[in-house]
C-alpha cells in the first residue's frame, strides 16, 4: 500500500458549497460578497467553489470568470448531447465554465433511485468532459445502527468510482445521509473511522492516486463544528448544503483553513 501519509502532505483542500434546489436571481448578491470575501489578499488556504442551481449557473459564470470562486454542477446526465428532455450534461456544464460536477449525492440516489451503476457512469462522464467528479457516498440511518456503515461505504466506493479515478480528476464527499440537513452529526471518532476506511479502499484500489485524492465530509456542516471536523485526519475539506446559502456562514466555515483565528 502506498505511503499515504507523505503522499498527502501537499493536498489542498476544498469546501465547495451546495444550494440544492434553492436559489434565485437576487442570491447573486451572495456569490458577489464571497468573492468581496477572498478578494481580501489572503489566500484561504483551500479551494472554494459554489454549485447552485442550474438556473443560476451562467449568471454565476458571468460573475465568477476566472477568479478563485470555482463553480460546479449538481448532477449531469451520462449522455454528452441528445434527446434526454429536462437535463444537463457534463460537457455543457464545462461548456460554460464549471470545474466540477457533484454525483450521486444521496437526494439523487433516494429521490431518483440513482444506483452505484448509474453513478459511475455519471462520473465517467465528468471525467470525459475534463470535469472533477465530486462523488457521494454515505450510509443510512438504519444501515448505520445495523452496523453496516463500512460495508456501504465500501460497496459504493466499488461501485461509483471509475477505473480512471484519480487526484486530479475526482473528490469523494462522506456525508451519512441522517446527518444531511439535521444537525446532526457523527461523532469525530465515527468520521475518523470512516474517512480512514475510504482512503485506505481508495489507496489500495488506485495506489498513490487514491492516496492523494481529497476526501470531503458533508452533513450539518456549519461554522462552529468545522474546525473539529476539518482536523479529523483523512478529511480534506466539506461539502456545505444549508451553511452555505449565505455568504457570511459559508465563510465561517473557510476560515477553517486560513489558521488566523
Ligand atoms: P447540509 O447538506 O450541510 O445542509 O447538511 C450537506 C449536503 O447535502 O451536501
Amino acid at each position: 500500500m502506498a505511503d499515504t501519509a507523505n503522499i498527502r502532505a501537499n493536498i489542498r483542500p476544498l469546501v465547495a458549497g451546495n444550494w440544492k434546489m434553492n436559489g434565485l436571481r437576487a442570491s447573486l448578491g451572495e456569490a458577489d460578497s464571497l468573492l468581496a470575501f477572498l478578494a481580501g489578499g489572503r489566500d484561504p488556504g483551500c479551494d472554494v467553489m459554489l454549485c447552485p442551481p442550474a438556473t443560476l449557473l451562467s449568471m454565476f459564470a458571468d460573475r465568477l470568470g476566472d477568479g478563485p470562486l470555482l463553480l460546479g454542477g449538481q448532477d449531469c446526465h451520462t449522455d454528452e448531447k441528445g434527446a434526454r428532455t429536462g437535463d444537463i450534461s457534463a460537457r455543457m456544464l464545462a461548456d460554460i465554465g464549471c470545474r466540477a460536477v457533484i454525483v450521486g449525492h444521496s437526494e439523487r440516489r433516494s429521490d431518483h433511485g440513482e444506483s452505484d451503476a448509474l453513478v459511475h457512469r455519471k462520473a465517467q462522464a465528468v471525467h470525459d468532459a475534463g470535469l472533477i467528479a465530486i462523488i457521494c457516498i454515505g450510509e443510512t440511518e438504519a444501515e448505520r445502527d445495523r452496523g453496516e456503515t463500512l460495508d456501504v461505504l465500501g460497496r459504493q466506493l466499488d461501485g461509483s468510482v471509475p477505473a480512471d479515478a484519480g487526484a486530479g480528476n475526482s473528490v469523494v464527499a462522506y456525508e451519512p445521509v441522517w446527518a444531511i440537513g439535521s444537525g446532526r452529526t457523527p461523532s469525530l471518532g465515527e468520521v475518523a473511522e470512516a474517512h480512514g476506511f475510504i482512503r485506505d479502499r481508495l489507496a489500495a484500489r488506485l495506489g498513490a492516486e487514491g492516496a492523494r485524492m481529497r476526501l470531503l465530509y458533508g452533513g450539518s456542516v456549519k461554522a462552529s463544528n468545522a474546525d473539529e471536523l476539518m482536523a479529523i485526519e483523512n478529511v480534506d475539506g466539506a461539502l456545505v448544503g444549508g451553511a452555505s446559502l449565505k455568504a457570511a456562514d459559508f465563510w465561517g466555515i473557510i476560515e477553517t483553513y486560513r489558521g488566523d483565528r
